[in-house]
């Protein structure tokens, strides 16, 4: 995709993410318009029931009124109900414990979708998932908040981009589980920089790098594929490896920053800590090249003891802006590295302030929809895996209209043989 593409694909994520910046920063007054829409009930449903799907529900009731939680898909029957005994606990008055429609196995999500009565969509399964369930839950007509990565290959990403522009058509609304694009140092750090106060842009230093992660060991019985839903951060048809399932955070950040997409990813990494069947790399380290000159030097690692660091510092001919992960704020430095600006941010507030917007915008009928600029994020980190895997220079022009990387399984059933495709080796593993 050139970046005239970004641009239309961005535009609405850009004017959106401004919109909802200055909505937060204003500690969340609604407009009289806002208030009015409140009257509108909307109906909630969950799919994939784990950490992130019972918090994203957690953030939407504890921030939204009139909003129900009334379905819920999981592969396991018991994550449902765990998500409906903890929501009912916690927001007791916005669970209808009455018609609680509950789905489990590889198509309970597909009763969802077509369950006229539900409005909004929460997709929070792994990620190998997303570009088809983005897909059917738009052609199904329903609002979705899609968790990060939206997509881990080439094909998912160019699904992401039709279902962006059919949502558009449709006048529904998706919003992305990347948080750091409503929190507000980080919206805020974004906005000195647009003024210009650290000149040009020059290089960005972006690191994810954390201890180890969890793994799920095979139990006795579990078939190929039942162990890989289970374990699936260590299964790169599932999580997309660190850079995509992780890092994403830290790459839509600069991605942002930059305002368009790289034009090419020069990599290496290897791993030395993971189990011996997982496919995942533990450190990748990435030169990305974007027009004009700029570049992108962005590090992920997980390996256990090791030293956690994850923020961006963005270098410009007149200072530097470093933004932290988390709680940790953004500050900007002159040329002499004396301390100009600074900006606190909670990421509480960011987690609930995506389905604020979400629910905001489809009450006010100015549906958010973003996710092309997600899309483009998870690419990125896609071409940064490709090029650490093969050990090649990889364009953007070729991943994004080349390649056929697609590595949902052909056939995928509960109980089938799916044999692992081991770690990728640069110099064996080719780009496709
Ligand atoms: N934005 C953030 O800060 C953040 C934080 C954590 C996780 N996440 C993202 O959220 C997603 C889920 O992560 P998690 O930590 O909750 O994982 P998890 O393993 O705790 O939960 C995933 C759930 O999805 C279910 N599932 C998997 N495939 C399914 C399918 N086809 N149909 C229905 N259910 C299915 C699983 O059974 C499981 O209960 C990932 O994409 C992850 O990257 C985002």
């Amino acid at each position: 995709m050139k970046n005239t593409e970004f641009q239309k694909h961005n535009r609405r994520g850009f004017i959106s993410t401004t919109a909802a910046a200055s909505l937060a920063a204003s500690t969340m007054v609604h407009s009289a318009t806002a208030a009015k829409s409140e009257l509108r009930p909307l109906r909630l449903a969950v799919i994939g029931c784990g950490g992130r799907g019972r918090g994203a529900v957690n953030d939407s009731l504890t921030i939204n009124s009139g909003v129900t939680l009334v379905a819920a898909a999981d592969l396991q029957l018991e994550n449902c109900q765990r998500t409906f005994k903890d929501m009912s606990k916690t927001h007791p008055d916005k669970v209808d414990a009455k018609s609680t429609k509950l789905y489990s196995g590889l198509d309970g999500y597909k009763q969802v979708l077509n369950d006229p009565d539900i409005d909004v969509v929460l997709l929070t399964t792994s990620p190998g998932f997303r570009p088809l369930m983005v897909q059917a839950a738009v052609e199904a007509g329903k609002h979705v908040f899609a968790e990060k990565p939206v997509c881990i290959d080439a094909v998912g990403y160019r699904a992401c981009l039709a279902s962006h522009d059919l949502a558009q058509q449709n006048k529904t609304a998706i919003v992305t589980g990347t948080q750091y694009r409503r929190q507000v140092n980080y919206i805020a750090a974004i906005e000195q920089i647009r003024s210009g106060v650290i000149g040009e842009i020059v290089n960005i230093t972006a690191r994810y790098c954390t201890g180890g992660i969890w793994y799920r060991p095979r139990k006795e019985g579990m078939s190929d594929t039942e162990y890989q839903l289970t374990n699936w951060m260590h299964f790169i048809w599932l999580s997309g490896d660190q850079i995509c399932e992780q890092a994403v955070h830290n790459i839509d950040t600069f991605n942002w920053v930059m305002g368009e997409n790289p034009l090419s990813a020069y990599a290496s990494g290897g791993r030395f800590t993971r189990p011996s069947d997982s496919e995942m790399w533990d450190s990748m380290s990435v030169a990305y090249e974007y027009p004009n000159s700029r570049t992108v030097s962005f590090m992920c690692r997980q390996i256990p003891g090791s030293q956690g660091l994850n923020d961006n510092v963005i270098y410009g001919t007149e200072g530097t802006c470093q933004i932290g992960a988390s709680n940790s704020g953004s500050r900007i430095f002159d040329r002499q590295g004396k301390q100009i600006w600074e900006k606190e941010g909670r990421i509480k507030d960011a987690y609930r302030e995506e389905h604020r917007a979400l629910i905001e915008s489809i009450r006010n009928e100015t549906p958010i929809v973003e996710l092309a600029q997600t899309a483009n994020s998870s690419m990125v980190g896609v071409l940064g895996r490709v090029a650490a895997y093969t050990g090649k220079k990889v364009t953007w022009d070729f991943m994004t209209t080349q390649s056929t990387l697609d590595l949902f399984p052909k056939k995928l059933t509960w109980d089938g043989a799916l044999p692992t495709k081991g770690f990728a080796v640069p110099g064996k593993t080719k780009p496709v």
